[in-house]
């Protein structure tokens, strides 16, 4: 337990998750987490802005009682997703003259998901304020960051908005503003890559939105909060820019070493021509870190033996992801080996359909690759290295 002050009358009551390793069952958190939560009393009413995930609501409580909180007037609700709302029923509970405030989307969410009945909501419209005395608390939709409801809250008096999710970062940290900026950078990178990407051209739209606004501190509900705010606008400008960087990202797996030597050629032969290359070994790699290669890299290629008729598995899976992610990848193709036929090549290509990338020319060979073969690996990487070069969105 823990309660941090911002500033007079705004505390961090949330919870930080050391311990947590998953999120969703799927995302690696190799630094834990935070559910930050953020109390706002003004001189006539007081506010909870979102709550924390079910399994740290005894901090959420505990950090409650120690300010001597006896009452809540709000609940602002941002984001109907559990980590950030799943408390609200407890928070109710605890202070039945609560009413919960968020957008219609969201009320609706908050309905289904947790039983929430109608009467205790008090529905706001995009720049609509409330007022608790001396702070105004503004609401600012910011859909799709990542769920349709998303929305912001702005003090105006004192240039803070609370952004949920936009902007945060899987880190557990005793600091309550951003202290070891390279930790954070890499941290909110690997968020943006898992959580945002997907909704980029959206959240450029936002970045637009929140640029009218004079803001002093951005505060998140994962990782600490940024008191240098040009340190993470400028970072989502940079991810979300149609820019890609000179890059090859190579996710790639492999059975009895065809595929792994047609990878190591491709790789030699690119690092040999100064272009940067990753290959990620499907078998070992964190998914967060090929995630994170993807926020950038102008290229993609997938290694990948065939399994019976079809790619491996785990390629099919990191296409898949690939997919799913919308990187803003500009070409893309695959390379691997196969026994005796199948459609691996084509069960590929249709994973990766809503990738907006021109797909080149792919390698795939039939054993372990020959001269020949290793000949077109490098008519492959020309290929990468001189359409790079041709790009306006390389750089
Ligand atoms: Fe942190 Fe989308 O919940």
């Amino acid at each position: 337990m823990a309660v941090k002050k911002l500033e007079e009358g705004i505390y961090e009551v949330g919870a930080v998750d050391w311990d947590r390793e998953l999120f969703d069952e799927l995302i690696p958190l190799p630094d834990g987490t935070s559910y930050n939560a953020y109390l706002v009393v003004g001189d006539d009413k007081i506010a909870l802005l979102d709550t924390v995930d079910p399994t740290k609501v005894s901090v959420l409580m505990d950090n409650l009682n120690s300010l001597d909180i006896d009452h809540l007037d709000y609940v602002i609700s941002h984001h109907a997703e559990q980590d950030h709302s799943g408390s609200i029923p407890a928070i109710l509970e605890k202070y039945p003259m609560a009413k919960v405030v968020t957008n219609p989307k969201c009320k609706g969410m908050l309905e289904e998901h947790l039983h929430i009945p109608e009467e205790k909501f008090i529905e706001v419209e995009d720049g609509e304020e409330i007022y608790l005395g001396d702070i105004t608390l503004r609401f600012v939709y910011t859909p799709w960051v990542h769920w349709p409801e998303t929305m912001c809250t702005y003090l105006p008096e004192m240039n803070i908005i609370f952004t949920c999710d936009l902007f945060g970062s899987h880190l557990a940290t005793s600091d309550l503003f951003v202290r070891d900026k390279e930790k954070t950078y890499l941290a909110a990178k690997r968020y943006y890559a898992e959580i945002m990407m997907p909704f980029r051209r959206l959240i450029k739209g936002h970045l637009q939105k929140l640029d009218g606004l004079e803001v002093d501190i951005i505060a998140t509900s994962h990782g600490p909060i940024y008191d240098e705010p040009g340190f993470i606008i400028d970072a989502y400008k940079d991810w979300t820019s149609d820019k890609v960087k000179d890059e090859v990202v190579v996710p790639y797996v492999s059975m009895h070493g065809s595929t792994e030597d047609m990878v190591e050629h491709l790789v030699d032969h690119l690092m040999n021509k100064g272009t940067k290359v990753t290959p990620y070994n499907l078998t070992t790699t964190d998914l967060g870190d090929l995630a994170m290669s993807l926020v950038d890299a102008a290229t993609v290629i997938i290694g990948t033996p065939t399994v019976l008729t079809g790619p491996h598995p785990k390629a099919l899976y990191a296409a898949y992801l690939a997919n799913a992610l919308r990187p803003k990848t500009k070409f893309v193709s695959l390379i691997g080996s196969y026994g005796w036929g199948g459609r691996m090549p084509q069960m590929i290509q249709e994973t990766l359909k809503n990738l907006n990338a021109e797909m080149l020319e792919p390698v795939v060979i039939k054993g372990h690759p020959s001269e020949s073969d290793l000949k077109k690996i490098e008519r492959l990487a020309d290929e990468i290295i001189a359409k790079h070069e041709k790009s306006d969105l390389v750089h």
